[in-house]
Protein backbone atom coordinates (compact mmCIF):
# COMPACT_ATOMS: atom_id res chain seq x y z
CA UNK A 1 0.00 0.00 0.00
CA UNK A 2 1.46 3.28 -0.45
CA UNK A 3 1.50 5.83 2.23
CA UNK A 4 0.90 10.03 1.50
CA UNK A 5 3.20 11.79 3.31
CA UNK A 6 0.01 13.19 4.94
CA UNK A 7 -0.65 10.46 6.93
CA UNK A 8 2.46 10.95 9.36
CA UNK A 9 -0.03 11.55 11.97
CA UNK A 10 -1.79 8.64 11.42
CA UNK A 11 1.87 6.27 11.71
CA UNK A 12 3.03 8.66 14.51
CA UNK A 13 0.16 8.27 17.03
CA UNK A 14 -0.36 4.43 14.95
CA UNK A 15 2.90 3.70 16.55
CA UNK A 16 2.07 5.48 20.16
CA UNK A 17 -0.25 2.38 20.99
CA UNK A 18 2.09 0.21 22.77
CA UNK A 19 1.93 -0.77 26.04
CA UNK A 20 3.14 1.84 28.57
CA UNK A 21 3.63 4.58 25.89
CA UNK A 22 2.24 7.52 26.93
CA UNK A 23 1.63 11.01 25.43
CA UNK A 24 0.78 13.70 28.05
CA UNK A 25 1.55 17.32 29.14
CA UNK A 26 3.13 18.86 32.51
CA UNK A 27 4.39 22.17 33.38
CA UNK A 28 8.15 23.68 33.28
CA UNK A 29 8.76 25.30 36.59
CA UNK A 30 11.90 27.17 35.76
CA UNK A 31 14.78 26.32 33.26
CA UNK A 32 15.85 22.95 34.81
CA UNK A 33 12.78 21.15 36.44
CA UNK A 34 10.31 19.50 34.47
CA UNK A 35 6.52 19.10 37.14
CA UNK A 36 4.31 16.21 34.83
CA UNK A 37 2.22 13.24 35.82
CA UNK A 38 2.79 9.67 34.39
CA UNK A 39 1.24 6.05 34.63
CA UNK A 40 5.12 5.33 36.07
CA UNK A 41 7.90 8.45 36.34
CA UNK A 42 10.80 7.82 34.15
CA UNK A 43 14.17 6.70 35.40
CA UNK A 44 15.84 7.99 32.25
CA UNK A 45 15.66 11.08 30.22
CA UNK A 46 17.31 12.87 27.10
CA UNK A 47 16.46 15.73 25.02
CA UNK A 48 15.67 15.30 21.28
CA UNK A 49 18.59 17.99 20.90
CA UNK A 50 21.02 15.27 22.35
CA UNK A 51 20.30 13.33 19.46
CA UNK A 52 21.35 15.91 16.98
CA UNK A 53 17.76 17.23 16.55
CA UNK A 54 16.77 20.60 15.09
CA UNK A 55 13.42 22.58 15.69
CA UNK A 56 13.77 24.49 12.85
CA UNK A 57 10.79 23.51 10.59
CA UNK A 58 13.54 22.64 7.83
CA UNK A 59 15.89 20.04 8.72
CA UNK A 60 15.02 16.59 8.84
CA UNK A 61 14.71 15.00 12.44
CA UNK A 62 13.67 11.07 10.89
CA UNK A 63 17.20 9.81 12.57
CA UNK A 64 17.95 11.61 15.37
CA UNK A 65 14.42 10.35 16.79
CA UNK A 66 15.24 6.67 15.50
CA UNK A 67 18.93 7.22 17.37
CA UNK A 68 16.76 8.63 20.41
CA UNK A 69 14.35 5.95 20.82
CA UNK A 70 16.81 2.82 19.92
CA UNK A 71 19.15 4.37 22.50
CA UNK A 72 16.31 4.91 25.52
CA UNK A 73 14.75 1.56 24.83
CA UNK A 74 18.36 0.04 26.69
CA UNK A 75 16.36 1.36 29.86
CA UNK A 76 13.04 -0.66 29.24
CA UNK A 77 14.09 -2.93 32.22
CA UNK A 78 15.64 -0.20 33.94
CA UNK A 79 12.81 2.07 35.27
CA UNK A 80 11.83 3.58 31.59
CA UNK A 81 13.19 6.49 29.23
CA UNK A 82 11.48 9.87 28.91
CA UNK A 83 12.54 11.73 25.40
CA UNK A 84 11.82 15.72 25.63
CA UNK A 85 11.10 17.61 22.50
CA UNK A 86 11.39 21.61 23.21
CA UNK A 87 9.48 24.02 21.65
CA UNK A 88 9.70 24.08 18.00
CA UNK A 89 9.17 22.76 14.41
CA UNK A 90 10.16 18.97 14.40
CA UNK A 91 10.31 18.23 10.45
CA UNK A 92 10.04 13.98 10.59
CA UNK A 93 9.06 11.25 8.76
CA UNK A 94 8.01 7.84 10.54
CA UNK A 95 9.64 6.91 13.50
CA UNK A 96 8.83 3.59 15.99
CA UNK A 97 8.12 4.51 19.72
CA UNK A 98 9.29 1.52 22.45
CA UNK A 99 7.79 0.24 25.83
CA UNK A 100 8.21 2.02 28.68
CA UNK A 101 8.85 5.23 27.23
CA UNK A 102 7.07 8.45 27.11
CA UNK A 103 7.30 11.22 24.43
CA UNK A 104 7.02 14.10 26.12
CA UNK A 105 5.92 17.16 23.52
CA UNK A 106 6.61 20.66 24.76
CA UNK A 107 2.98 22.73 24.78
CA UNK A 108 4.68 24.47 22.00
CA UNK A 109 6.97 21.40 19.95
CA UNK A 110 5.06 20.52 16.94
CA UNK A 111 5.33 17.33 15.01
CA UNK A 112 5.81 18.41 11.58
CA UNK A 113 5.09 15.45 8.91
CA UNK A 114 8.26 15.38 5.93
CA UNK A 115 6.05 15.97 2.68
CA UNK A 116 9.00 13.47 1.40
CA UNK A 117 6.68 10.01 0.46
CA UNK A 118 10.53 8.02 0.84
CA UNK A 119 10.74 9.26 4.89
CA UNK A 120 7.15 6.97 4.95
CA UNK A 121 8.27 3.44 4.62
CA UNK A 122 5.14 0.75 4.02
CA UNK A 123 5.04 -1.24 8.11
CA UNK A 124 4.40 -4.76 7.90
CA UNK A 125 0.72 -5.43 8.47
CA UNK A 126 -0.12 -7.15 11.51
CA UNK A 127 -1.44 -10.90 11.67
CA UNK A 128 -4.66 -9.76 11.77
CA UNK A 129 -4.84 -7.98 8.37
CA UNK A 130 -3.16 -10.18 6.26
CA UNK A 131 -1.78 -7.26 4.22
CA UNK A 132 -1.42 -3.67 4.72
CA UNK A 133 -3.82 -1.57 6.50
CA UNK A 134 -1.99 0.65 8.76
CA UNK A 135 -2.24 -0.89 12.16
CA UNK A 136 -0.68 -1.25 16.23
CA UNK A 137 -1.68 -3.70 18.75
CA UNK A 138 -1.45 -2.99 22.71
CA UNK A 139 -2.85 -3.09 25.62
CA UNK A 140 -3.50 -0.48 28.94
CA UNK A 141 -3.38 2.91 26.79
CA UNK A 142 -3.93 6.06 27.49
CA UNK A 143 -3.51 8.94 25.24
CA UNK A 144 -4.64 12.78 26.47
CA UNK A 145 -4.61 16.09 25.35
CA UNK A 146 -3.35 15.18 22.03
CA UNK A 147 -4.10 17.72 19.06
CA UNK A 148 -4.18 15.82 15.43
CA UNK A 149 -4.52 17.89 12.67
CA UNK A 150 -4.13 16.98 9.04
CA UNK A 151 -5.86 18.47 5.57
CA UNK A 152 -9.53 17.72 5.63
CA UNK A 153 -9.28 16.63 1.91
CA UNK A 154 -6.20 14.29 2.94
CA UNK A 155 -7.44 10.73 2.52
CA UNK A 156 -6.73 8.14 4.93
CA UNK A 157 -5.63 9.81 8.20
CA UNK A 158 -7.64 8.64 10.61
CA UNK A 159 -6.38 10.05 13.62
CA UNK A 160 -5.99 7.50 16.30
CA UNK A 161 -6.74 4.15 15.46
CA UNK A 162 -7.48 1.81 18.71
CA UNK A 163 -6.78 -1.50 17.01
CA UNK A 164 -7.42 -5.00 19.02
CA UNK A 165 -6.70 -3.08 22.67
CA UNK A 166 -8.14 -3.91 25.90
CA UNK A 167 -8.63 -1.11 28.47
CA UNK A 168 -8.07 2.36 26.85
CA UNK A 169 -8.57 5.78 27.82
CA UNK A 170 -8.53 8.21 25.15
CA UNK A 171 -9.15 12.17 26.86
CA UNK A 172 -9.45 15.53 25.51
CA UNK A 173 -8.17 15.44 22.15
CA UNK A 174 -8.67 17.82 19.24
CA UNK A 175 -8.39 16.11 15.80
CA UNK A 176 -9.44 17.69 12.27
CA UNK A 177 -9.03 14.85 9.83
CA UNK A 178 -9.32 13.44 6.20
CA UNK A 179 -10.96 10.42 7.34
CA UNK A 180 -12.37 8.90 10.73
CA UNK A 181 -11.13 10.97 13.94
CA UNK A 182 -10.86 7.91 16.10
CA UNK A 183 -10.83 4.62 14.12
CA UNK A 184 -12.17 1.55 16.17
CA UNK A 185 -10.63 -1.70 14.47
CA UNK A 186 -9.73 -5.41 15.12
CA UNK A 187 -8.48 -7.54 12.14
CA UNK A 188 -9.73 -7.70 8.98
CA UNK A 189 -12.16 -10.55 7.38
CA UNK A 190 -10.48 -14.11 7.88
CA UNK A 191 -7.28 -12.89 9.13
CA UNK A 192 -8.85 -10.78 12.09
CA UNK A 193 -11.36 -14.09 12.77
CA UNK A 194 -8.39 -16.22 12.98
CA UNK A 195 -6.38 -13.93 15.32
CA UNK A 196 -9.20 -13.21 17.13
CA UNK A 197 -8.20 -10.36 19.20
CA UNK A 198 -10.82 -7.90 19.95
CA UNK A 199 -11.14 -4.47 21.00
CA UNK A 200 -12.99 -3.81 24.58
CA UNK A 201 -13.17 -1.60 27.31
CA UNK A 202 -12.70 1.41 25.52
CA UNK A 203 -13.19 5.06 26.68
CA UNK A 204 -13.38 8.00 24.88
CA UNK A 205 -14.46 11.06 26.44
CA UNK A 206 -14.66 14.75 25.01
CA UNK A 207 -13.42 14.53 21.38
CA UNK A 208 -13.89 17.47 19.56
CA UNK A 209 -13.71 16.81 15.68
CA UNK A 210 -13.77 18.12 12.12
CA UNK A 211 -14.00 15.75 9.56
CA UNK A 212 -16.29 16.32 6.79
CA UNK A 213 -15.85 13.29 5.09
CA UNK A 214 -15.82 10.94 7.82
CA UNK A 215 -17.14 9.96 11.24
CA UNK A 216 -16.06 11.95 14.31
CA UNK A 217 -15.72 7.56 15.70
CA UNK A 218 -15.67 4.57 13.59
CA UNK A 219 -16.44 1.37 14.67
CA UNK A 220 -15.02 -0.84 11.92
CA UNK A 221 -15.16 -1.69 9.20
CA UNK A 222 -12.18 -3.84 10.43
CA UNK A 223 -13.86 -5.60 13.22
CA UNK A 224 -13.68 -9.14 12.53
CA UNK A 225 -11.63 -9.75 16.04
CA UNK A 226 -14.70 -8.16 17.48
CA UNK A 227 -15.35 -4.38 19.02
CA UNK A 228 -17.48 -4.75 22.61
CA UNK A 229 -17.87 -1.96 25.50
CA UNK A 230 -17.15 0.95 24.08
CA UNK A 231 -18.15 4.16 26.21
CA UNK A 232 -18.06 7.58 24.14
CA UNK A 233 -18.83 10.64 25.75
CA UNK A 234 -19.35 14.31 25.74
CA UNK A 235 -18.41 14.12 21.67
CA UNK A 236 -18.61 17.61 19.76
CA UNK A 237 -18.03 17.26 16.01
CA UNK A 238 -17.84 20.41 13.51
CA UNK A 239 -19.42 19.37 10.71
CA UNK A 240 -18.61 15.61 9.93
CA UNK A 241 -19.91 13.34 7.63
CA UNK A 242 -21.63 11.24 10.82
CA UNK A 243 -20.96 10.86 14.47
CA UNK A 244 -20.63 7.67 15.66
CA UNK A 245 -20.95 4.74 13.09
CA UNK A 246 -20.92 1.03 12.69
CA UNK A 247 -19.03 0.18 9.76
CA UNK A 248 -18.85 -3.73 8.65
CA UNK A 249 -20.41 -6.67 6.07
CA UNK A 250 -20.53 -10.26 5.28
CA UNK A 251 -17.57 -12.17 5.47
CA UNK A 252 -16.06 -9.56 8.32
CA UNK A 253 -17.60 -11.98 11.19
CA UNK A 254 -16.88 -10.96 14.94
CA UNK A 255 -19.04 -8.67 16.58
CA UNK A 256 -20.17 -5.01 17.65
CA UNK A 257 -21.30 -4.95 20.93
CA UNK A 258 -22.62 -3.17 24.31
CA UNK A 259 -21.47 0.55 22.71
CA UNK A 260 -22.67 3.18 24.94
CA UNK A 261 -22.88 7.20 24.01
CA UNK A 262 -24.01 9.58 26.12
CA UNK A 263 -23.74 13.40 24.98
CA UNK A 264 -23.44 14.29 21.77
CA UNK A 265 -23.17 18.03 20.42
CA UNK A 266 -23.14 17.92 16.83
CA UNK A 267 -22.99 20.79 14.00
CA UNK A 268 -23.64 20.24 10.39
CA UNK A 269 -23.67 16.52 9.33
CA UNK A 270 -25.16 14.10 6.74
CA UNK A 271 -26.24 11.45 8.63
CA UNK A 272 -26.11 11.91 12.51
CA UNK A 273 -26.80 7.76 12.79
CA UNK A 274 -25.01 5.55 10.50
CA UNK A 275 -25.10 2.01 10.66
CA UNK A 276 -23.77 0.11 7.52
CA UNK A 277 -23.67 -3.35 6.93
CA UNK A 278 -22.91 -3.75 2.87
CA UNK A 279 -19.37 -2.32 3.71
CA UNK A 280 -17.26 -3.92 0.99
CA UNK A 281 -13.15 -3.61 0.99
CA UNK A 282 -11.97 -7.16 1.58
CA UNK A 283 -8.72 -8.58 2.27
CA UNK A 284 -8.38 -10.88 -0.67
CA UNK A 285 -10.95 -13.36 -1.42
CA UNK A 286 -10.96 -15.86 0.53
CA UNK A 287 -13.28 -14.23 2.97
CA UNK A 288 -15.72 -16.67 4.53
CA UNK A 289 -19.28 -15.29 2.77
CA UNK A 290 -21.20 -17.20 6.00
CA UNK A 291 -18.90 -14.81 8.03
CA UNK A 292 -21.90 -12.64 9.45
CA UNK A 293 -21.01 -10.15 11.93
CA UNK A 294 -23.34 -9.60 14.94
CA UNK A 295 -24.21 -6.09 15.52
CA UNK A 296 -26.30 -5.55 18.47
CA UNK A 297 -26.92 -3.12 21.71
CA UNK A 298 -26.00 0.27 20.48
CA UNK A 299 -27.03 2.58 23.17
CA UNK A 300 -27.00 6.44 22.30
CA UNK A 301 -28.55 9.31 24.53
CA UNK A 302 -28.58 12.39 25.16
CA UNK A 303 -27.75 14.07 21.59
CA UNK A 304 -28.47 17.38 20.33
CA UNK A 305 -27.24 18.01 16.82
CA UNK A 306 -27.96 20.92 14.07
CA UNK A 307 -27.97 21.56 10.38
CA UNK A 308 -28.34 18.16 9.40
CA UNK A 309 -29.19 16.56 6.25
CA UNK A 310 -30.26 13.36 7.35
CA UNK A 311 -31.03 12.02 10.55
CA UNK A 312 -30.18 8.24 10.21
CA UNK A 313 -29.24 5.71 7.63
CA UNK A 314 -29.46 2.25 9.23
CA UNK A 315 -28.92 -1.09 7.09
CA UNK A 316 -28.12 -4.26 8.47
CA UNK A 317 -27.53 -7.34 6.65
CA UNK A 318 -30.72 -9.48 5.43
CA UNK A 319 -31.38 -12.61 7.50
CA UNK A 320 -28.81 -10.81 10.13
CA UNK A 321 -30.42 -8.22 11.48
CA UNK A 322 -28.55 -5.61 14.01
CA UNK A 323 -30.43 -5.77 17.15
CA UNK A 324 -30.89 -3.95 20.52
CA UNK A 325 -29.86 -0.21 19.12
CA UNK A 326 -31.18 2.21 21.25
CA UNK A 327 -31.76 6.32 21.05
CA UNK A 328 -33.14 8.12 23.95
CA UNK A 329 -33.51 12.22 24.38
CA UNK A 330 -32.00 13.11 21.02
CA UNK A 331 -32.80 16.62 19.26
CA UNK A 332 -31.70 16.38 15.71
CA UNK A 333 -32.40 19.91 13.48
CA UNK A 334 -32.91 19.61 10.15
CA UNK A 335 -30.48 21.46 6.97
CA UNK A 336 -32.81 23.91 5.27
CA UNK A 337 -32.57 21.67 2.06
CA UNK A 338 -32.53 18.26 4.44
CA UNK A 339 -34.69 15.28 2.75
CA UNK A 340 -38.08 15.44 3.25
CA UNK A 341 -38.21 11.69 5.37
CA UNK A 342 -35.31 12.11 7.17
CA UNK A 343 -34.82 8.17 8.50
CA UNK A 344 -33.82 5.02 6.26
CA UNK A 345 -34.33 2.04 8.16
CA UNK A 346 -33.68 -1.94 6.97
CA UNK A 347 -33.05 -4.81 8.84
CA UNK A 348 -32.71 -3.39 12.31
CA UNK A 349 -34.43 -3.49 15.56
CA UNK A 350 -34.50 -1.59 18.78
CA UNK A 351 -36.43 1.30 20.68
CA UNK A 352 -36.67 5.08 20.89
CA UNK A 353 -38.07 7.57 23.40
CA UNK A 354 -37.91 11.38 23.14
CA UNK A 355 -36.19 11.73 19.63
CA UNK A 356 -36.79 14.45 17.28
CA UNK A 357 -37.74 14.16 14.30
CA UNK A 358 -39.93 10.75 14.68
CA UNK A 359 -37.85 7.64 13.88
CA UNK A 360 -38.90 4.83 11.62
CA UNK A 361 -41.35 2.20 12.37
CA UNK A 362 -38.24 -0.44 12.93
CA UNK A 363 -37.35 1.79 16.59
CA UNK A 364 -40.73 2.33 17.99
CA UNK A 365 -41.02 4.81 20.60
CA UNK A 366 -41.65 3.83 23.93
CA UNK A 367 -42.85 7.38 25.28
CA UNK A 368 -41.36 10.07 26.20
CA UNK A 369 -41.00 9.67 29.73
CA UNK A 370 -38.42 6.70 29.03
CA UNK A 371 -35.60 9.47 28.42
CA UNK A 372 -33.39 7.58 30.75
CA UNK A 373 -33.45 4.35 28.68
CA UNK A 374 -29.99 3.86 26.66
CA UNK A 375 -28.24 3.63 30.34
CA UNK A 376 -24.68 4.90 29.99
CA UNK A 377 -22.96 1.98 32.43
CA UNK A 378 -21.95 3.36 35.74
CA UNK A 379 -19.38 1.06 37.19
CA UNK A 380 -15.46 2.29 36.21
CA UNK A 381 -13.58 0.24 33.97
CA UNK A 382 -9.86 -0.54 35.02
CA UNK A 383 -8.06 1.55 33.28
CA UNK A 384 -10.12 4.44 34.87
CA UNK A 385 -8.94 3.50 38.17
CA UNK A 386 -5.15 4.00 36.65
CA UNK A 387 -3.90 6.32 39.54
CA UNK A 388 -1.10 9.05 37.41
CA UNK A 389 2.34 9.79 39.52
CA UNK A 390 3.44 12.82 39.85
CA UNK A 391 7.01 13.12 38.39
CA UNK A 392 9.90 16.03 38.23
CA UNK A 393 12.78 15.26 35.95
CA UNK A 394 15.75 17.33 36.21
CA UNK A 395 16.70 18.88 32.63
CA UNK A 396 20.43 19.90 32.07
C1 LIG B 1 14.15 25.49 39.91
O1 LIG B 1 13.21 25.13 40.91
C2 LIG B 1 13.74 24.23 41.87
C3 LIG B 1 12.57 23.82 42.79
O2 LIG B 1 11.85 24.93 43.24
C4 LIG B 1 14.89 24.90 42.62
O3 LIG B 1 15.42 23.98 43.57
C5 LIG B 1 15.98 25.27 41.61
O4 LIG B 1 17.00 25.97 42.27
C6 LIG B 1 15.36 26.16 40.52
N1 LIG B 1 16.37 26.36 39.48
C7 LIG B 1 16.56 27.54 38.90
C8 LIG B 1 17.60 27.57 37.82
O5 LIG B 1 15.90 28.53 39.18
C1 LIG C 1 8.96 -0.04 13.18
O1 LIG C 1 8.80 -1.36 13.64
C2 LIG C 1 8.22 -2.23 12.68
C3 LIG C 1 7.94 -3.55 13.35
O2 LIG C 1 9.04 -4.01 14.04
C4 LIG C 1 9.18 -2.35 11.49
O3 LIG C 1 8.61 -3.17 10.50
C5 LIG C 1 9.40 -0.97 10.91
O4 LIG C 1 10.36 -1.01 9.89
C6 LIG C 1 9.86 0.02 11.97
N1 LIG C 1 9.81 1.35 11.37
C7 LIG C 1 10.77 2.24 11.54
C8 LIG C 1 10.51 3.57 10.88
O5 LIG C 1 11.79 2.03 12.17
C1 LIG D 1 -31.16 15.22 27.55
O1 LIG D 1 -29.96 15.64 26.90
C2 LIG D 1 -29.49 16.90 27.33
C3 LIG D 1 -28.22 17.21 26.55
O2 LIG D 1 -28.31 16.82 25.25
C4 LIG D 1 -29.18 16.89 28.79
O3 LIG D 1 -28.78 18.17 29.20
C5 LIG D 1 -30.40 16.44 29.57
O4 LIG D 1 -30.06 16.29 30.94
C6 LIG D 1 -30.89 15.09 29.04
N1 LIG D 1 -32.12 14.72 29.73
C7 LIG D 1 -32.24 13.59 30.46
C8 LIG D 1 -33.56 13.35 31.07
O5 LIG D 1 -31.31 12.80 30.59
C1 LIG E 1 -25.19 23.85 7.10
O1 LIG E 1 -24.61 22.79 6.36
C2 LIG E 1 -24.21 23.13 5.04
C3 LIG E 1 -23.64 21.89 4.43
O2 LIG E 1 -24.58 20.87 4.42
C4 LIG E 1 -23.17 24.23 5.10
O3 LIG E 1 -22.81 24.61 3.79
C5 LIG E 1 -23.73 25.42 5.86
O4 LIG E 1 -22.71 26.39 6.02
C6 LIG E 1 -24.21 24.99 7.23
N1 LIG E 1 -24.87 26.10 7.90
C7 LIG E 1 -24.55 26.46 9.15
C8 LIG E 1 -25.36 27.60 9.69
O5 LIG E 1 -23.68 25.92 9.78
Amino acid sequence: MIMKPIEVIVVIFGVLILNGVECRKGRILNDSILEYSAISCRAHSASIVDYGGVGDGKTLNTQAFKQAVDHLSQYASDGGAQLFVPAGNWLTGSFNLTSHFTLYLHKDAVLLASQDITTWPVVDPLPSYGHGRDAAGGSNVIIQRVTIIAPVTSPNTDGINPDSCTNTRIEDTYIISGDDCIAVKSGWDEYGIKYGMPTKQLIIRRLTCISPYSAAIALGSEMSGGIQDVRAEDITAIHTESAVRIKTGIGRGGYVKDIFVKGMDLHTMKWVFWITGNYGSHADNNYDPNALPEIKGINYRDVVAENVTMAARLEGISGDPFTGICMSNVTIGMAKKAKKYPWTCVDVAGVTSGVVPPPCELLPDQGGEKLEMCKFPSDSLAIDSVELQKCSLTMN
